[in-house]
């Protein structure tokens, strides 16, 4: 099967990774990660496997605890992992995401949905020029996702346009490793209601796992206001003072974070594996 990333870790990768969490038999990072291959190797990649992970996250406010950069981090995190159970390459990290109704936050630096819109439709035309068919986007924020869409569509449009040679066989797929089955079960199970809508315990464990240091931010919370609508960011600041939408996250220890990036993976690796097999 031509797509699919098993065969690379057959091939490439009976090394171990000391930052890997289960396999023991699964490629080294440097062979996963696009921002450390050149040209060269890329190629022979692609006579190989024609998929390929994009990470994105954004950039803002995750609450008085949380870090600002709490959904790329979370994304690249899972994206690394499902790369090196599956040999899949992984591109850099997009940082930025639609965060406009976070702007009344400082640290919050957000592209509209028009800029977003271009910046995906661009990165998968780029990708598609040099023959990868199947790009599998693994998102860390919510606002992200109706653009993304939006950007499917119209990268389908642009490579036909364009006569592209893939453009018959291109696909796109979003994964929100926060929607993953396992990770929002585990999460209500640990968290119930307190899981909350934005600064998750959730994602908020992810971090503290994957940066211990931020546990010197974590504290005890007021009760946050129930989770409602969003609208612009003055209202979203006035309706959730300290940016979490019924969330508690001090609710959240790095040892939750390990199982959650290992349920992510875990699902995405299985939606990504039946993704590279599909006509
Ligand atoms: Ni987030």
């Amino acid at each position: 099967m031509k797509f699919l990333g098993l065969d690379l870790i057959i091939k490439k990768g009976m090394s171990n990774s000391n930052n890997s969490i289960v396999s023991s038999h699964e490629p080294k990072d440097e062979s996963i990660r696009l921002d450390l291959l050149t040209w060269t190797e890329v190629e022979e990649y692609l006579s190989h496997c024609k998929g390929i992970i994009l990470p994105i996250g954004s950039t803002e406010q995750h609450g008085p605890t949380g870090a600002i950069g709490t959904d790329a981090l979370t994304a690249q995190s899972v994206a690394l992992e499902v790369g090196r159970r599956t040999g899949v390459l992984v591109a850099p990290a997009q940082p930025y995401g639609m965060a406009e109704h976070h702007l009344a936050f400082p640290g919050t630096m957000s592209l509209k949905p028009s800029t977003l819109f271009n910046v995906i439709h661009d990165l998968l035309i780029s990708l598609a020029i040099h023959g990868f068919e199947r790009v599998f986007i693994i998102n860390g924020h919510g606002g992200n996702i109706a653009t993304i869409k939006s950007s499917f569509a119209q990268s389908y449009k642009s490579a036909a346009t364009m006569q592209l040679p893939v453009a018959k066989h291109l696909r796109f797929k979003l994964s929100n490793w926060f929607m993953a089955p396992e990770v929002f079960s585990e999460a209500r199970s640990l968290y119930g209601e307190r899981e909350g809508q934005h600064a998750t315990p959730s994602e908020i464990a992810l971090t503290l796992y994957l940066h211990p240091s931020l546990q010197t931010k974590q504290c005890e919370l007021p009760e946050p206001p129930s989770v409602g609508p969003i609208y612009n960011s003055q209202d979203f600041r006035q309706r959730y003072p300290d940016g979490r939408m019924g969330s508690d996250p001090s609710l959240a220890k790095a040892i939750h974070g390990k199982m959650f990036l290992d349920k992510a993976a875990s699902s995405l690796t299985k939606d990504l594996t039946n993704f590279l097999q599909e006509s």
